[in-house]
């Protein structure tokens, strides 16, 4: 097990559809596990395996608080079934520094998809965990949250990713 490095903004693998995990073997239950260390590690409470430039359909989420036994949750091949109701709530992700907003997104979710042994679940879910589900999901499909905010909001971020970027490499230059 090991936590691997995690993509961020605006590296272009981020934006390519994952495909379908069609044979789930030891490589892939090794690969999840090392999407879990990667997601504690980070620290995250969601991670899609794009994130971790391999681009198959997997998510791993885990919305337990602090105080809480852990409870990770692994969906292979997550499709949206039902979505109901609409909430706004401040995001934030691993791959995306320095940034968060307010997305709107369904309030209560269905899922289905595949536990890590390859069973068929369904996952019904409100709160956390739903926004949680469908931001991973977004990631698998090549899209990021910043997607969901307005365009003004999204170039200001880009500018200032930008001056954060080079002021990063003209810091390491300096080593
Ligand atoms: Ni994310």
């Amino acid at each position: 097990m090991a936590a691997r490095r995690i993509l961020t903004y605006p590296d272009t693998a981020l934006r390519e559809r994952a495909e379908p995990v069609t044979n789930i073997d030891g490589k892939i239950q090794e690969f999840i596990d090392d999407m879990a260390d990667t997601m504690y590690q980070a620290p995250g409470i969601g991670l899609a395996s794009n994130q971790v430039g391999e681009p198959c359909r997997i998510i791993v989420f885990d919305t337990s608080a602090r105080d809480e036994p852990s409870d990770l949750v692994v969906v292979i091949n997550p499709e949206i079934i039902e979505v109901d109701g609409v909430v706004s709530t401040e995001e934030a992700c691993l791959s995306v520094i320095d940034y968060s907003a307010d997305v709107k997104r369904a309030q209560r979710i269905t899922v289905q998809g595949l536990d890590r042994e390859g069973n068929p679940i369904t996952l019904r879910k409100d709160g956390l965990s739903a926004i949680v589900l469908q931001h991973e999901i977004d990631h698998l499909n090549g899209l990021l949250f910043i997607d969901h905010v307005s365009k003004l909001k999204r170039e200001l971020y880009k500018r200032r990713l930008k001056k954060t970027l080079k002021q990063r490499e003209s810091s390491l230059q300096r080593l």
